[in-house]
């Protein structure tokens, strides 16, 4: 049995992984780490009804809690084969979490940097590491500028959704940073990024409010930037699963299984280290 974790797996992009991944059949078991615990379990249980998968969980997990990721890390008694580090919420999101951090950097980075951290004891030999970021870690209208870690995980309200960007940017540095450590170890787990594209049939885009003119506007100026959600999942449970992505690491897949360059600024060494360090004593980890 090859057991997969995928965050935020009751709805849209997660959600959609979930069933492609069960329908591989019961080889595969899901656990779906909610931070609504009864969307979790109506998805599982959606899920094992559709596929005919009975190997589908929902477990509890709250990114933007330290203790929540703790709790759900140390429940976790099986290995793990695949960490999908699905979940998101958009740069609308304002607030500040029970933590005292910027409710979009660790929703999106911090909880799944410490997630990962604590499971990498517990996965096979053989295991994969998935971070789902964005194109707009690049964003189309004017460049990111790195001021490090602490000004994204602090005080970032000002922002605004240009915190979404920097969340995303810092899925591909841990992405790069993480592949370059398991390298150095000589770990023959793998670690690598996917950009599903705009989607605007998933919750994240302003809760699936947006208006059929402001989805075309997308589409119209932005081709390259649209992505489909069946196919952007489809390619998660490849990249997942399949025998022809074992021993592939450190890449960015883009609107499919296609791996592509990411952004100049995002194979910044030096800022994937300050990220990983701070990161570090952000979640009060040692090692
Ligand atoms: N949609 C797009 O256009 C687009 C484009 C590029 C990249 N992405 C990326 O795709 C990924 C999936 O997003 P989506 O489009 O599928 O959006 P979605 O439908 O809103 O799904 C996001 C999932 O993340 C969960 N989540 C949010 N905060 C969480 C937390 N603190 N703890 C645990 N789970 C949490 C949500 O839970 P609830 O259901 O409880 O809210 C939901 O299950 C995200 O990483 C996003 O950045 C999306």
């Amino acid at each position: 049995m090859k057991t997969i974790i995928i965050t935020g797996g009751n709805s849209g992009l997660g959600l959609e992984t979930a069933k492609l991944t069960a329908e591989k059949g019961g080889d595969f078991s899901l656990i779906l780490a909610c931070r609504n615990i009864e969307k979790g379990n109506s998805a599982a249980e959606k899920i094992r009804n559709e596929t005919g998968n009975n190997n589908v969980s929902a477990m509890l997990l709250d990114l933007a809690s330290l203790k929540s990721v703790r709790d759900f890390a140390s429940g976790i008694n099986e290995p793990v084969y695949a960490l999908d580090n699905n979940a998101g919420i958009a740069g609308s999101s304002s607030g500040e979490t029970v933590d005292g951090l910027d409710a979009v950097f660790q929703s999106n980075h911090l909880g799944h940097f410490l997630l990962t951290n604590l499971l990498l004891p517990k996965m096979t030999d053989d295991a994969r590491i998935l971070n789902i970021s964005s194109d707009m870690h690049n964003p189309p209208y004017g460049s990111l500028v790195w001021n490090g870690t602490d000004a994204i995980a602090r005080n970032a309200g000002h922002l605004g959704s240009a915190r979404y960007f920097y969340s995303k940017l810092c899925n591909l540095y841990f992405t790069y940073e993480l592949d370059r450590r398991l390298r150095a170890e000589g770990s023959h787990i793998t670690c690598n990024a996917l950009n599903p594209g705009f989607m605007p049939a998933t919750n994240l885009q302003a809760g699936g409010t947006l208006t059929q003119e402001q989805i075309d506007h997308v589409r119209r100026t932005m081709p390259e930037r649209c992505g489909d959600l069946e196919v952007s999942a489809a390619a998660a449970a490849e990249l997942l699963t399949s025998g022809e992505f074992s021993g592939v690491s450190g890449k960015y897949f883009s609107l499919g299984t296609k791996a592509v360059r990411s952004s100049e600024l995002s194979y910044s060494v030096e800022n994937a280290r300050e990220l990983w360090d701070t990161s570090m004593k952000l979640s009060e980890l040692r090692r």
